[in-house]
């Protein structure tokens, strides 16, 4: 979604803002812009196309003089993507210039108003609706602004975080939001603000967090906060840890293959700190073992793929610990009126901590009382600092769009809270416990081990670049690494991919089977492995090509199947997190054979802060 920064301080703006702006293309885009104070009047640069495209026109962002500016990357939802409706947008009198993200869901109703006052507009989007309302409330304020903002922020309904800069105030930058993420840094040259804290890392590590509704106003060497009735407020600034590096792709071509690199390390950051003397220690979790005990029912609610982490965690926490687990796409959850209980509880699972209908169902959730648990990896994110707890994956950041390292963390989160709920509810033994607890310490090492058979998959992946269609076929915890599989396949290569559960193939989708279709049969579980092998017969038997991953070393699979890839042995219920593996390998180098995009694929949006 879309990408917002900000500067005011001793060096020029312009080159900090393109800066800023590329750590934030990951979100997805489809324009970008800057607005400058130019010493006289606010500059606007903006234009449809990469980011290249503004770098260019602005030669590096050295034509565009001045100390304070907003830039912008655009992720269309109202208007069409279009230098028009690119952002920043102004007032008519180009004296006040706003960067947005986020919808305004009144726009047509102040859009009238404003009409009705003479004003007139150039764009389709919400956005300029904000700039004019704050010209007019400027102008019947007296050019007071913080007055101005705050009823703006009255009149609009909606999600926004904005930056704001005026011509008559070129001193300032002001920067406000509700419901959509925006983070202010405190640096020695200057002020930042920013959609993310990639944007801001090369130049600060003090960042304030941004609640719902408040304002921040900042000038070269000073930051004020206000709430949405013009009070000033206190706010505390937070230190981030987060590897610099991690944000720069560290000579591998693309952000995705690093990210699939560094999961071993992810893996175990998420997994180590958590076990203390051969016993999980999920200290953040808070939870007494007679609140634990009581809870009757676990809802997982999430998108895309923290969705597939909530299917897999379901069939784990209900064979492990013998809770029941509802698993909820949070775009439906919110709208199905659930029914939630006091003893039950309500996990959401996000890597950014802030998509939209996550934040939303967590929000139900809460207003009917029942308790919440984030498992997030953006810390200090929107869900993070809402939910009652949080759990966090420390994957650190994770630029490409297609998810690989953040997905691989949320599972381990998972085990850890399976085994303990558990072992607390008395499902479990002593020994179990610690057999799995050695499989897992396992995990990183045969990651590494599957990632060193790249060249391997990448021969199959060549082969494949053509394909029209692929599917996923699995039983089970299998079932759910086909989701997976299938969805990375899709979103980086736009190859038409499904997940099945092996034996609802029949039912209607193997009338798809033809002569060289391509399907992925997992096959990691032993008590089903017979099943998904009759379903590798019958697809074969109609023309599909069969690529297995298994870990059963099995002269039948072998025979049935076209390929073979082996993933190491584990625990039944970890299989997941290695069988991943080359899958995320299958579905990049598909991407690259096919010339995509890989980091950032079409119309996608890294983060999906609008419903
Ligand atoms: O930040 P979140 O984990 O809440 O994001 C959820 C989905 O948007 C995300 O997993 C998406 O499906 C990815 N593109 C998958 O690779």
């Amino acid at each position: 979604m879309c990408g917002i920064v900000g500067f005011i301080g001793r060096q020029q703006a312009a080159p900090i803002l393109l800066d800023g702006l590329s750590k934030l293309e990951y979100r997805g885009y489809d324009s970008a812009g800057m607005a400058v104070y130019d010493g006289q009047k606010i500059r606007v640069e903006k234009s449809t196309g990469r980011l290249k495209v503004l770098s260019e026109l602005t030669h590096d962002g050295s034509t565009m003089p001045g100390t304070v500016g907003i830039g912008h990357t655009r992720w269309a939802t109202h208007g069409e993507p279009s230098d028009r409706n690119a952002h920043p947008h102004c007032n008519t009198e180009k004296s006040i210039a706003v960067v947005h993200n986020g919808i305004i869901e009144n726009y047509m109703k102040l859009k009238k108003k404003l009409l009705d006052h003479g004003y007139e507009f150039i764009s389709d989007t919400d956005t300029e609706v904000v700039a004019q309302l704050l010209d007019y409330y400027y102008k019947k304020t007296n050019g007071d602004i913080i007055d101005t903002i705050t009823r703006v922020m009255h009149r609009v309904e909606g999600s926004y975080a904005l930056g704001i800069i005026f011509a008559e105030h070129p001193d300032h930058v002001y920067a406000l939001r509700k419901d959509a993420p925006l983070i202010v840094g405190k640096s020695k040259d200057g002020n930042l603000i920013a959609s993310d804290v990639p944007a801001i890392l090369k130049y600060t590590r003090d960042v304030y967090f941004i609640e719902n509704e408040e304002i921040a106003c900042l000038t070269e060497d000073d930051i004020r906060f206000y709430n949405i009735d013009g009070e000033p407020i206190e706010k505390t600034s937070r230190t981030i840890e987060w590897d610099i590096n991690a944000a720069e792709k560290g000579g591998y071509e693309y952000f995705m293959l690093k990210e699939m690199y560094e999961q071993p390390k992810t893996v175990r950051d998420t997994l180590n700190p958590r076990i203390k003397d051969g016993q999980i220690v999920i200290e953040e979790l808070g939870m007494s073992d007679e609140e634990i005990r009581a809870i009757e029912r676990i809802h997982i609610v999430a998108c895309g793929s923290a969705y597939h982490t909530g299917v897999t965690a379901k069939y784990i926490m209900e064979g492990l610990a013998r809770i029941p687990v509802e698993v909820d796409l949070a775009s439906e959850f919110r709208y199905r009126n659930p029914i939630l209980n006091k003893n039950d509880l309500v996990v959401i699972i996000s890597q950014s901590g802030e998509t939209a209908d996550s934040l939303a169902a967590l929000r139900e959730a809460k207003a009917k009382g029942v308790k919440t648990l984030g498992i997030i990896n953006v810390v200090g994110s929107s869900i993070a600092r809402e939910a009652d707890r949080v759990m966090y994956t420390w994957a650190g950041p994770e630029i490409a769009v297609a998810t690989t390292k953040a997905y691989t963390a949320q599972l381990i989160a998972h085990y850890l809270l399976a085994i303990h709920f558990a072992q607390v509810k008395g499902q479990v033994t002593d020994e179990e416990v610690a057999e799995m607890l050695t499989d897992l310490k396992a995990i990183p090492a045969q990651i590494e081990m599957l990632l060193a058979n790249k060249e391997h998959i990448q021969k199959i992946a060549n082969r494949y670049v053509g394909a029209r269609d692929v599917f996923f076929i699995g039983r089970g915890i299998d079932y759910a690494i086909g989701m997976e599989g299938s969805l990375k396949l899709k979103e980086i290569s736009y190859i038409h991919s499904e997940a099945y559960a092996a034996g609802e193939l029949k039912h209607g989708t193997i009338s798809l089977i033809e002569e060289g279709t391509l399907v992925a049969a997992l096959v990691t579980q032993k008590d089903l492995y017979k099943k998904t092998l009759s379903n590798i017969v019958e697809v074969r038997s109609r023309g599909a090509v069969v690529l297995a991953v298994t870990n059963e070393d099995n002269t039948e699979i072998e025979k049935n199947a076209d390929y073979v890839i082996y993933i190491p042995q584990t625990n039944k219920y970890f299989t997941n997190s290695l069988a991943i593996i080359p899958l995320q390998l299958f579905a990049y180098y598909v991407s690259v054979g096919r010339g995509c995009d890989v980091d950032k694929p079409r119309n996608l949006a890294k983060s999906v802060t609008v419903e």
